[in-house]
């Protein structure tokens, strides 16, 4: 569990972009919301990331799947940062209570996103600064710009800060420098050209895309034993697609929270069944 300096707790999330822009999932999930297989009051939800002005992305409109594969083991996806902008979701989710995932395009927009956020309900803020489907000159690979847009988060507002990461980036040039904005961190889908260097991918024209699930689990957990031996910023793992996984994760590699991401696109019913067999049996 964590504790955020805000009061709140978070323990299971739902990760950005698995429950949709409002915590309550995507259309076709709303069966098992009925029937009681997708509990949502479960996670902490996360929302897809936001821009500040709204961003076409790289799916065709109306059709999430033409930038989503369902692979072997996980999930691929190029979905790119569309999203219908900051105006839009502050307008329809005055009741959100969770946390906002903004990518920072500038510092100027990235300082009135987030003074807007602070007029809301929202518990937290994900920086998303490991955009693994934006392109190759995107800042995420600048340590400096990283830390310049936390810092300029920092002064923008009072919620609590999770720094979204991907194991691509160069942590040991992040850390200690960034731990004074950080409250956790949290962990991206990797890179399709990290996975397969020599196979060309499905989404090539769209820059490749980004796995996630059980198939990235060597990338992620092993990230996560990096950061553990460079700082001690509360990490919230990722990539769960077996029970198992549950104790891994909180028992191997002692994360302090879990966020359950693409099994929500393979098997949303897992993470709920997951959950309270886990509360169960402690
Ligand atoms: C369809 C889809 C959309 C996603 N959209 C976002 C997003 O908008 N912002 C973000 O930071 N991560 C996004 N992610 C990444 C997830 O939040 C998560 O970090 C990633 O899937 C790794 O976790 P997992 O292996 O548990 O799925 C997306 C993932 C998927 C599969």
């Amino acid at each position: 569990m964590i504790s955020l300096p805000n009061g709140h707790n978070i323990e299971y999330l739902a990760s950005s972009g698995a429950l949709a822009y409002d915590g309550r999932g995507y259309w076709w999930e709303q069966p098992l919301r009925w029937v009681g297989l997708l509990d949502i009051s479960l996670f902490t939800p996360v929302t897809k990331t936001l821009t500040y002005l709204p961003n076409g992305g790289n799916c065709k409109r109306f059709n999430p799947f033409s930038c989503i594969r369902f692979v072997k083991d996980g999930v691929l996806n190029s979905f790119g940062l569309g999203n219908p902008g900051i105006d839009w979701w502050i307008k329809n989710h005055r009741e959100f209570s969770g946390i906002v995932s903004i990518y920072p395009e500038d510092d100027y927009t990235l300082g009135k996103m987030l003074r807007k956020l602070q007029e809301t309900n929202v518990i937290g803020i994900e920086l998303n600064v490991s955009c693994p489907n934006v392109g190759r000159d995107s800042f995420c690979s600048n340590v400096h710009n990283i830390e310049y847009f936390l810092s300029v988060t920092k002064s923008n507002t009072a919620l609590p800060i999770i720094v979204k990461l991907g194991v691509g980036q160069d942590i040991g040039n992040l850390f200690p420098q960034i731990e004074k904005y950080v409250d956790a961190i949290s962990i991206n889908s990797v890179p399709w050209n990290i996975v397969f260097p020599n196979i060309k991918s499905p989404f090539e024209e769209l820059g490749g895309g980004a796995l996630s699930g059980k198939i990235i689990q060597p990338y992620i957990w092993n990230f996560i034993n990096k950061l553990k031996e460079i700082t001690d910023i509360p990490i919230i793992g990722s990539s769960i697609w077996e029970y198992k996984d549950i104790r891994i994760l909180r028992e191997n590699l002692k994360v302090s929270a879990i966020s359950f991401g693409s099994i929500f696109l393979r098997y949303p019913w897992r993470p709920t069944e997951y959950i309270r067999r886990w509360t169960e049996n402690i």
